[in-house]
């Protein structure tokens, strides 16, 4: 007897790529892949995303540039790395040789920056997305971050779009540091963006109270980890509900697979994990394998039905 049975679908699209299924790594919290190969074939990942890369090489911010906190870790790492040109030279053929699904997150500090990384980006043979870092202080208005900034925002994902290649998603991390997270959301979009990543990490600060200075020498830092996972469903779910049709790739305190369905729940195509992978390299493995099972046992029948799930009522 010939029995119908249809492989269940875990994968998911962004603009005109699909990927087999939906964790990615997130920015800056995997380097460019290569100490998570170490532990696991980085195509069996939905993507890997890149540390956000800049036109020049960065050293960063001074140290001390971590500290912990209840949940959670504050880093000002700032966007530290190697440049566009080793970068183009040395970590997309090794990604590429790994069989990856490659997104490269870019930053800049003007919006020619964005534009000239978007074109140097264009020559990479099957790329799978660009990821656009606004969460970066723009020189040329006063330091203020870009993602806080609507026409900045805007600017920037118009260039990106006019100079990046043809065929891969542009999509665009925005800041949970703003007053209304979807009227920006809406403003890339109409600027072209593809798609969204929500959220990059939340402002803070720590002081250690015997010297009685700020623990971080950058005064400042990002808050990321479970203290910051209903600030990412929150964002989701308001940016979901306003533009049901853009996709999100979600990110923020992702540990395990329930923490997963929640962001897809709220309205995530994709979830990324960042810090989770710091303690455990296997995180976004145990999280794929965590996610697809919980999908299953509710009886969707395939990852796309649960998209958003928690707005159907
Ligand atoms: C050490 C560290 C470095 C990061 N570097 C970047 C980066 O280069 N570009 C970027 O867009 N986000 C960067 N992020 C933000 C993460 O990609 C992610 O949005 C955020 O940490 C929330 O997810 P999580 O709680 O799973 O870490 C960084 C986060 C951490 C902790």
């Amino acid at each position: 007897m010939e029995e119908s049975f249809k492989a269940f679908d875990y994968g998911t699209r962004f603009g005109g790529r699909y990927f087999p299924n939906p964790i990615f790594t997130a920015s800056g919290c995997a380097g460019s892949g290569k100490e998570l190969s170490q532990f696991f074939d980085l195509s069996e990942l939905g993507a890997v995303v890149t540390k956000s890369i800049s036109v020049r090489p960065r050293s960063g911010r001074p140290t001390p540039r971590m500290a912990e906190t209840p949940s959670g870790m504050l880093n000002s790492i700032g966007l530290q790395g190697p440049g566009v040109d080793l970068f183009l030279e040395e970590d997309i053929p090794w990604l590429l040789e790994k069989n990856a699904r490659i997104v490269v997150s870019i930053s800049g500090e003007t919006v020619e920056e964005y534009a000239s990384l978007a074109r140097r980006l264009r020559n990479i043979n099957g790329l799978f997305g660009i990821e656009v870092n606004i969460s970066c202080p723009n020189v040329e208005n006063r330091g203020l971050v870009f993602a806080c900034d609507p026409v900045a925002s805007r600017a920037v994902i118009e260039s990106v779009r006019r100079n990046m290649g043809g065929d891969y998603p542009l999509i665009v991390k925005l800041s949970p540091d703003v007053t209304d997270i979807v009227s920006i959301a809406s403003e890339v979009v109409s600027a072209g963006a593809d798609g969204l990543a929500l959220i990059n990490t939340v402002l803070g600060m720590a002081i250690d109270i015997d010297k009685r200075i700020p623990k971080l020498a950058g005064l400042t830092g990002g808050l990321s980890g479970p203290a910051i996972r209903p600030i990412a469903v929150r964002a989701i779910y308001q940016v979901h509900k306003a533009m049901p049709n853009v996709p999100i790739l979600g990110m923020g305190g992702v540990t395990n697979g329930r923490d997963a369905l929640e962001l897809v729940f709220a309205g995530a195509s994709g979830v990324s994990i960042g810090t989770a992978t710091f303690g455990n390299p296997m995180a976004a493995l145990k999280v794929k394998t965590e996610l697809l099972q919980l999908i299953q046992e509710r009886g969707f029948s395939s990852f796309a039905q649960a998209i958003g799930a928690a707005h159907e009522k």
